[in-house]
């Protein structure tokens, strides 16, 4: 069986994210690769007795998605920021495929942030689907419930209050979009829209 890797990550200096919640909120991020690891080893020592350890297997087996995407999605995340913030390319393919659901950008940008301001804790996700060739916004409970099956993760943010409480305070959501928005880099999720294609 494989493991998963933690990857390190080359931030560049955000704006109004401080140095420290990243750090804080990389040491989240280890946690997720550890426990991804750790289910993935205890589920195999433990299959050995299957009929003793079933109900063990069961939880372990729920808890599975919730430590194994809330790596992926916060790999995502972080991994959004590298290289420092560009404007979106209006020649590329997501940015086409955004304006044409939509009618506009900032007609996705203001359904987007909407449903990112969604009261709970979560991830608002754009997803392109490719059986249909249609880019979907949806909300993602926790790291896990509501992923879109067979859909490609193009951008997405962390709304959990541990990614903006300390430097915008819980009434500052609006604001932590806003600089989600002036520090990602568009390349990133351009390029996984062309990957995805
Ligand atoms: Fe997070």
């Amino acid at each position: 069986m494989s493991s998963y890797i933690q990857h390190n990550f080359s931030l560049p200096k955000l704006t109004g994210i401080s140095e420290k919640t990243n750090e804080e909120h990389l040491k989240l991020y280890a946690g997720y690769v550890k426990n991804t690891n750790e289910i993935l080893g205890s589920i195999k020592d433990l299959s050995i007795d299957p009929a003793k350890n079933a109900y063990v297997l069961g939880e372990l087996s729920r808890r599975f998605a919730f430590e194994f995407n809330g790596m992926k999605n916060h790999e995502y995340y972080f991994h959004s920021f590298e290289g420092g913030h560009t404007e979106p390319n209006i020649e590329s393919n997501l940015y086409k495929a955004i304006v044409q659901t939509w009618g506009s950008f900032d007609a996705w940008m203001e359904s987007f942030i909407l449903l990112a301001k969604t009261r709970g804790v979560g991830w608002a996700i754009l997803y392109y689907d490719k059986d249909t060739n249609q880019l979907l916004n949806t909300w993602v409970d926790e790291q896990h419930l509501g992923h879109l099956n067979s859909c490609q993760y193009i951008v997405g943010i962390d709304m959990w209050e541990h990614a903006f409480v300390a430097d915008y305070q819980p009434s500052g959501k609006a604001d932590y979009i806003k600089d989600y928005f002036a520090n990602l880099n568009w390349n990133h999720p351009e390029s996984l829209f062309e990957k995805s294609l």
